[in-house]
């Protein structure tokens, strides 16, 4: 038998290959809800419109309202032979109202009707991201004021270079977070619009109301190009864009888990809730989770890049090629949900080693700044000159084995005869920190400001 749903000039049943690459089911079955609130809204104006009887848009209503408990309790049996979503509720309408199911194909083609459907789909996912990394940036944020006056190492090369605190750490991926979150919200900005009613590809001579339909879907406006709305795909690309750049942010995090974590480091502790074992090695504790967030950078990069590829090119208006928009994305945008959850657990989940992380701040003469910056504050010296002092005195330490707070007056003095007793109170980590105040620096009182505004801001968005 040919398809029922398109096979009027067709007297052979599609080759079993032809079927395999043509289905979609398996994939977009995850628009169903879309999909059903979408005609539903389609039905309801043609009715408002004349187009169709009222009571045959009753019925569709009440048929697809059916359609879809059937698919949320399972009941629903997708067929493959009907190719994809849009065929198989429309099929099952048919079951169940008879013929008028077939009057709610006017004035629409599957290619509106898809685009539709992704549309509402990327933008249930947008807002279920945002939600989640609300969340990451929470869990961040009260950790970060826990630890607003924790001191570690900060790192540039991965060598130490200036203590911070570990609150300023953390409130660093807030601020990741937060332009990931905007640039989320601007791809939902742009991607709110309608393509329902650009039919096939030219619109229709049916007389719709596209507004109409647009409003019902909480969609802005109609898109205003009927090429347009069926041939591109963008709105999945741009998001994929912002969902690239948020799982890098996330696995540069990951791997400061992974690192600080290692035996050599020793920065920070994740629990049993957050570690593996290995089946060999007993002593072993793996940071996997953490692992696996960097990794799944991968599958999110890979979707962009696969769908960026599948665009290339492609003429108007819409081509089958399209039909490859959705797996690689939907597999993203899942993965990308699963890791924000997982750094949020992370982010909750793990131990600073406090005397270690102090220890560890005031190592490799990470104060060496601040000893140029007295010179340059008490004594007036050129900062270029305090630098070349500083280096020597630094040296000097380096030659006898001792910190920077750990070395005589009397050896600094050689150096610089005009250094005084008062260069002691800035050679401390924990003054080191303190004095870094200005805005955005370390500081634990900017640290404790900055993470009580963002706890404050994010308390407000939850309501
Ligand atoms: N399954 C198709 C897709 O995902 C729906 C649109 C099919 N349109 C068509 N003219 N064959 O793109």
């Amino acid at each position: 038998m040919s398809n029922k749903m398109w096979g009027g000039r067709f007297s052979e049943r599609p080759d079993e290959i032809m079927e395999d690459i043509n289905v979609s089911i398996d994939v977009d079955r995850h628009l169903y809800a879309q999909d059903i609130a979408a005609s539903k809204a389609h039905a309801a104006m043609l009715a408002a419109q004349g187009i169709i009887t009222a009571s045959d848009a009753k019925n569709i209503g009440k048929g697809l309202d059916t359609i879809l408990s059937e698919i949320t309790k399972g009941a629903f049996e997708f067929k493959r032979a009907l190719e994809d979503i849009h065929m198989n509720v429309e099929s099952r309408l048919g079951e169940l109202i008879g013929p008028a199911a077939g009057r709610l194909h006017t004035a629409r083609s599957r290619n509106d009707q898809v685009a539709t459907d992704f549309r509402l789909y990327v933008r249930d996912t947008i807002d279920d991201i945002d939600a989640a990394l609300a969340a990451y940036q929470h869990a961040l944020a009260s950790r970060a004021l826990d630890h607003a006056g924790t001191v570690m190492p900060g790192f540039t090369h991965l060598q130490t270079a200036q203590p911070v605190t570990f609150g300023h750490h953390l409130l660093a991926y807030v601020e990741m977070a937060g332009r990931d979150r905007g640039r989320f919200a601007d791809a939902r900005k742009r991607l709110n619009e309608s393509p329902l009613g650009a039919a096939a590809l030219a619109g229709t001579s049916f007389p719709i109301d596209r507004h109409a339909t647009a409003e019902a879907l909480g969609f802005e406006r109609p898109m205003a190009n009927s090429l347009d709305a069926v041939s591109d795909r963008d709105f999945v690309l741009e998001t994929l864009s912002a969902a690239s750049i948020c799982a890098v942010h996330l696995s540069r995090f990951a791997e400061e888990i992974v690192i600080w974590t290692s035996p050599l480091v020793g920065l920070i502790k994740l629990s049993d809730k957050f570690t593996t074992g290995s089946s060999i090695m007993p002593q072993k504790r793996n940071p996997d989770a953490a692992e696996l967030v960097r990794a799944k950078t991968g599958r999110v990069i890979g979707a962009l890049n696969a769908l960026l590829i599948v665009m290339k090119g492609l003429p108007l208006a819409y081509q089958k090629d399209m039909q490859e928009d959705k797996q690689g994305a939907m597999e993203a945008f899942a993965a990308l949900s699963l890791a924000i959850r997982a750094m949020t657990g992370m982010a909750l989940d793990l131990v600073p080693d406090e005397a270690r992380m102090k220890a560890a701040a005031g190592e490799g003469y990470a104060t060496a700044t601040d000893l140029a910056d007295w010179l340059v504050r008490t004594l007036k010296m050129p900062f270029r000159e305090a630098h070349h002092v500083t280096g020597r005195i630094v040296a000097l330490a380096s030659k006898q084995g001792v910190a920077l707070h750990e070395l005589p007056l009397s050896a600094m003095q050689q150096v610089e005869p005009k250094i005084t007793a008062d260069v002691l109170g800035v050679l401390s980590v924990e003054s080191s920190v303190k004095s870094r105040t200005s805005f955005g620096g370390t500081a634990p009182k900017n640290v404790a400001s900055q993470a009580k505004g963002w706890l404050k801001r994010l308390e407000k968005q939850r309501k």
